[in-house]
This record gives structure tokens, sequence and C-alpha cells, in this order.
């Protein structure tokens, strides 16, 4: 008998659906937005990468319950289509969308320019945006375009925006990280592209892993303010986060993803729990696994000097730009 004959077996597809279908149940999270009843009415959010998958869908939510939210994107057409429907779906009008390459420092600074000049507060803000499996290339500010996408934009963006939330305060950052931080490493000389090898998801991973570190030293930084900051993990989600791969791994994820992963409907309901949920209200400092749960990082990711340092060498690469 060929091994291969086992995937014809009828029993093969019985245990493959039942694992598919235990999976499915298991990814439903703890917490339900649904059934949240926490009003943002009064409220501003930004949530940056809103015109696509995880982030669309936070900012669906957050429009749901009545906030003012901004979309942060960078392409106007994909923007535009993102706000008809959520003002659709919502019907909640005060959705509008603001244009930003959160690659570019000059953008972020505008951005946040426009942002401080137009709101009077800003409650809640999700770094969303990210790239993942892209090529190496070196931004026109010298940084690695991973790093300026995934960490220093939004790393300089929540600094900008930071004395607003402490007047604006309660309010919430939430970064969206990813379970991959684990296999991230730590090397300063990465953001300038140097030492890096660009393979799968490798420098996808660092980045990952400075967004946790930073916002745990940013949480230390805000204790007595009312700003809270944490990071989370979606869970592994059906969006258009693997386009930079080739076709064959992108068949791939697609393909094992239709029976496993969440859709972004669903990826989006950890980084809502940390933004709105009443049980996460004063919580900082934290990473929340994408069931809901409070689950401890990468032990690089809970070193307090290591954090420091990390936030300090961050703030001299941006300050200047
Ligand atoms: N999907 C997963 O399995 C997974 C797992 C763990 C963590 N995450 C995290 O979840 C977050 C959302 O990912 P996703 O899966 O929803 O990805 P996605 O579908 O690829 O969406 C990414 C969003 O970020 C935007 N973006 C990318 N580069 C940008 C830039 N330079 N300036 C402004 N916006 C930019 C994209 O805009 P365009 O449409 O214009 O490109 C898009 O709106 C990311 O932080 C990711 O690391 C995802």
């Amino acid at each position: 008998m060929n091994w291969l004959d086992v995937f014809c077996h009828p029993l093969w597809a019985v245990s493959t659906t039942l694992l598919a279908l235990v999976v499915r149940l298991q990814r439903r999270g703890r917490w339900d937005p649904r059934t949240c009843n926490v009003q943002l009415k009064g409220k501003t959010a930004i949530v940056t990468g809103a015109n696509t998958g995880i982030g669309k869908f936070i900012a669906m939510d957050f429009a749901r319950r009545g906030a003012r939210v901004i979309l942060a994107c960078r392409s106007e057409a994909r923007g535009t289509a993102a706000l008809t429907e959520i003002r659709e779906k919502t019907g909640n009008a005060d959705v509008h969308l603001r244009l930003v390459d959160v690659s570019s420092m000059d953008s972020v600074r505008e951005f946040a320019r426009r942002i401080l000049d137009e709101e009077k507060a800003l409650h809640i803000l999700v770094n969303n945006a990210a790239i993942s499996g892209f090529p190496r290339q070196i931004t026109k500010d010298g940084f690695e375009i991973s790093f300026a996408t995934n960490h220093l934009g939004p790393f300089l963006l929540t600094n900008l925006l930071l004395d607003l939330m402490k007047r604006s305060a309660p309010a919430r950052i939430v970064t969206l990280s990813s379970v991959n931080h684990y296999r991230g490493e730590v090397d300063f000389s990465h953001f300038k592209g140097d030492n890096l090898v660009h393979h799968m998801d490798t420098v996808y991973n660092h980045t990952k892993l400075h967004n946790i570190i930073c916002t745990n030293e940013l949480a230390h930084r805000l204790q007595g303010t009312g700003v809270t900051a944490n990071s989370v993990h979606p869970g592994v989600v059906m969006t258009e986060v693997m386009r930079n791969y080739s076709i064959i791994v992108r068949g791939i994820f697609n393909f094992i993803g239709i029976f496993f992963f969440k859709s972004s409907e669903e990826g989006a309901v950890s980084p809502i729990y940390c933004a709105v949920a009443e049980e996460t209200e004063g919580i900082t400092g934290k990473y929340f696994d994408s069931d809901c749960s409070l689950v401890l990082p990468a032990p690089l990711a809970r070193d307090a000097a290591l954090a420091v340092k990390d936030f300090e060498v961050c703030e001299r690469l941006t300050s200047k730009l």
C-alpha cells in the first residue's frame, strides 16, 4: 500500500473535518463584542490600516458603538471604499478618512499635525497597520521598510499623539503585535537594514517583538496618566497580510486558512477587547492573546532594561526626522 492512500481513506476526511470543527469552535474567543454594551458616544478613536483586514472590523465595531472614528489609511481609494462601507453598515456618519503612510516619518508628522489641529480629544489609538514578507528596501528616512512601517512609524505616531491622549484620559493605546514575536530578535542595526535576513517572515517577527518591548516601556512611562498601552495578538487571520509572499506560500496559507484560520471579523475581537471592554479598563503594559487572555510575552519582551534602551533608540531615530 502506498502511504499516500491514507489520504483517500474515508477516516481521513472524517478526522480532518472533526479537527477543523474543533479548531473553529476553539477560535471563538472567551469574549464576544456583540454582548458587550460599552458605548463610545463622545469618544474619538483612530485605527491605522483601517481599510481592510482586521483594522476594518475594529473600526466598524467602534463606529457601531457610536464613536467618532478616524480611518488612518495610505490609499485614498481603498480608504474611501472602507469609509463608505462602515458608514453604510453602522449608520454612523461620524467616521472619517485621513491619509497617512506610516512608513514615512514626514507623513506621520503631517497626519499627527492635522489630528492635533482638528481633534479636541483622542480616547483610543489602535496601531494596526503593518506589512509582512516585504523585500529589502530602505525608506527615504534611511530605515528598513518593514521596521519603518511596523514599528518606527507607529512609535512616532503614538508619541506625537500622547499629550492629546493624556488630556483625554482615560484613554487606551492598543498595538497589534503577533505571536511571531517569539521568533524575533533585537539588534538595533536592523532599523537601518543592517544584518537582516529577508526570508519569509523573519524581519516581520523582529518588528513585532519591538512592538511589545516599546509598548511595555510606554506603559511604564504613562503610569498615573490614565492612558494605558497594551499589545495584542489577533490570532492567525485570513487577511491580505500574505500579499507580499510567493503565490505558492499564499496558496498554502489560504487553503489551510479556509479550515483553521480566523476571519478578519474574528481577528478583530481581541484588539476590540483591549480597546473597549470594561474588563480591560486600567490594565496596562500587558500582552493579550487571540482569545483575549493575558499571557506572558517572550522573555526579551519582559526585559525592562532592554525596553528602556529600545525606547531611547527609537526616540533618537524618530526625533530628528
Ligand atoms: N493576519 C494575521 O494572521 C495576523 C497575525 C498576527 C498579527 N497580525 C497583525 O494584525 C495587523 C493587521 O494585519 P492584517 O492581517 O489585517 O493585514 P492586512 O490585511 O494586510 O492589512 C494591513 C493594513 O495595513 C495597511 N498598511 C500597510 N502599510 C501601510 C503604510 N505604510 N501606511 C498605512 N497603512 C499601511 C494596509 O493598507 P493597504 O491596503 O493600503 O496596503 C492595510 O490597511 C498587523 O499589525 C499584523 O501584524 C495579523
